[in-house]
């Protein structure tokens, strides 16, 4: 795949879309960018966006699946209500795309929180692991997923004209062929005990630790950062772009006030499961790793 590939532009007012193509794009690790989304804002929303409405220390601002309030806002906090009304439409906007451009999951998308960032990208200090300007797949310490795939759909909703701009690396198979022979191994018995210490909410298989290793040892390979091949993508105000955040590589530079939707959908129900991060490691690992 050329990185051109990992990035396919689309049109959601079109008529009728290649729904074929697009499923296959995104399941093969692309970016699918949509120039406009058809979403506004109202000039209440555009003056609540300040990083002031956020509860100090946290980086979202999230709405749980049909949640009344919203995680990161004091709720005495005179935006709460506008936010919220803005995170709402957001995660129901975000449905009718996904349902829109990708009916085969329709039946089996699981809605995670929606999320609000009112944070500057490149003023966030933090350590190098949680460092999103480098290059990575996402992968969560405490919520191993045992390949459950993680579909995000951002919006930048910069009000000042500001792009936000990504990275884009590898496709996930060269990425994974690369970093998998330098891989720490599981050591007996660990997922079971960070399960008795609650350090994980859920066994944590192997393709979980796999998928954490990688994600840091993508992350702290600065070489590899600088060398890899890779694009970057400013996305427009008024833009948004739809990925499987656990297979396509990115990285976020910069950018202020962006909206996101994550879904999660268990492998067996994408068009082709063969295309899963699971099924390619497991391809490459010679055996199965749940
Ligand atoms: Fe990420």
């Amino acid at each position: 795949m050329t990185q051109d590939s990992q990035i396919v532009s689309v049109d959601l007012d079109a008529p009728t879309h290649d729904l074929d193509r697009l499923i296959g794009s995104l399941e093969t690790g692309s970016v699918l960018h949509v120039p406009t989304l058809p979403f506004q804002l109202t000039p209440d929303e555009r003056a609540s966006l300040d990083p002031a409405h956020a509860v100090k220390g946290r980086k979202n601002i999230s709405l749980p699946p049909a949640g009344t309030a919203l995680i990161g806002v004091e709720p005495a906090d005179p935006a709460h209500a506008t936010l919220l009304g803005l995170v709402t439409r957001y995660a129901n906007a975000a449905r009718l795309w996904i349902d829109t451009l990708f009916p085969h999951y329709r039946a089996h998308l699981i809605a995670a929180p929606t999320s609000l960032r009112l944070h500057r990208v490149e003023t966030r200090h933090t350590s190098w692991r949680k460092d999103d300007s480098r290059l990575h797949v996402d992968a969560f310490p405490s919520r191993p997923n045992q390949g459950e795939r993680i579909l995000r759909v951002f919006m930048n909703i910069n009000p000042h004209g500001e792009p936000r701009v990504w990275r884009v690396g590898e496709d996930f198979e060269t990425v994974a062929r690369r970093f998998l022979p330098r891989l720490p191994r599981q050591w007996p018995g660990s997922a079971a005990l960070f399960n008795a210490l609650g350090i994980t909410k859920r066994r944590r298989s192997r393709y979980d630790h796999i998928m954490m290793h990688l994600h840091d040892a993508m992350k702290a390979d600065m070489a590899y950062q600088r060398s890899c091949a890779q694009i970057t993508l400013p996305f427009a105000p008024g833009a948004g772009w739809i990925c499987f955040s656990d297979q396509a590589s990115h990285a976020v530079m910069s950018g202020q006030f962006m909206l996101e939707q994550t879904f999660f959908l268990q492998p067996q129900d994408m068009a082709e499961p063969e295309r899963a991060p699971l099924a390619i490691l497991q391809r490459l690992a010679g055996r199965s790793l749940i």
